[in-house]
């Protein structure tokens, strides 16, 4: 057992002591109200699947009550799929597209929060278990990306995700050989932390435990295994820095090439 065991899919699945219902509550609603589960399931199976105009605007008037808090003029695109939706946060004019899943797995303060004017691209997925994941204003992330945390993950505004990045996820031990992997614990190396104006390009991993500071670029399908300072350029896998960017100070946008 390790201190994530109560988060983990398998050991909420194969629960004796957890009738079918009660995992699907504690695994996708996040709480046991009866009512709450009835208007989700209401939403989910005959709003989330409506494409076009009709499907927006049903969304918006109907799916802000599941959520912990929706901001205005929130847009929710269609096939969303929400884990524990009391426990995400979502801000004024944010858009989250069409086939993105928002999961929080945990009850005790794990949350996911989004700032005003983000936009979640179509097929992201944010999911934390047992951890937090924290998006601040202006920030774009593309499609098709995997943000996890079992800890904290940060973004600060205005910064650019690429499309296909991968971001955080947890570390497998892997000491004892007498054991697969999946059953071993999992643990986590202290979350990812993205500073402000920050841009990532298409296809980058940055491993959990890492900063990268405000202002920084990091080259596409890079891989970030270690801190990125800010207004640094980091290429390859793993990244190292090749350039750094001028601070607002020293002048407008040029960049220095690293000896
Ligand atoms: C990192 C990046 C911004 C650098 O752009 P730049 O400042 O114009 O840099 P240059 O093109 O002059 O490249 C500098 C060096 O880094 C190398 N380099 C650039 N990007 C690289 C990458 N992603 N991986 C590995 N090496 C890279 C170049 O080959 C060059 O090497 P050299 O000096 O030996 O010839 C750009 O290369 C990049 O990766 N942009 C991301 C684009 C993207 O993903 N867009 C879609 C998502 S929004």
């Amino acid at each position: 057992m390790d201190k994530y065991s109560e988060y983990r899919f398998d050991n909420i699945i194969q629960d004796p002591d957890r009738s079918f219902f009660h995992k699907y509550q504690d695994l996708v609603i996040g709480n046991r109200r009866i009512g709450f589960l009835f208007y989700f399931e209401v939403c989910t199976v005959l709003f989330n699947p409506i494409q076009g105009m009709l499907g927006l605007a049903l969304r918006k008037l109907l799916f802000p009550p599941l959520f912990g808090r929706v901001g205005r003029r929130v847009v929710f695109g269609h096939h969303i799929s929400i884990r524990s939706p009391g426990n995400i946060q979502i801000g004024n004019n944010t858009v989250i597209d069409d086939f993105t899943t928002l999961s929080v797995r945990g009850s005790t303060g794990q949350h996911i929060q989004l700032g005003d004017n983000v936009l979640i691209g179509r097929l992201t997925m944010l999911k934390t278990r047992g951890g937090s994941i924290e998006i601040a204003d202006h920030v774009h992330v593309g499609p098709n990306c995997h943000l996890g945390t079992a800890s904290t993950l940060l973004i600060g505004e205005y910064s650019l995700i690429g499309s296909n990045c991968f971001i955080g996820g947890l570390h497998h031990g892997y000491e004892d050989s007498d054991k697969p992997i999946m059953q071993q614990p999992l643990d986590n190396r202290g979350g990812v932390t993205i500073g402000k104006d920050v841009w990532l390009g298409a296809g980058v991993t940055v491993l959990d435990g890492v900063s990268i500071g405000d202002s920084a670029i990091i080259g596409a399908s890079s891989v970030i295994t270690r801190d990125i300072p800010a207004y640094s350029i980091a290429v390859g896998s793993p990244a190292k820095i090749i350039k750094q960017r001028s601070r607002p100070s020293d002048g407008a946008a040029s960049t220095k090439t690293v000896d």
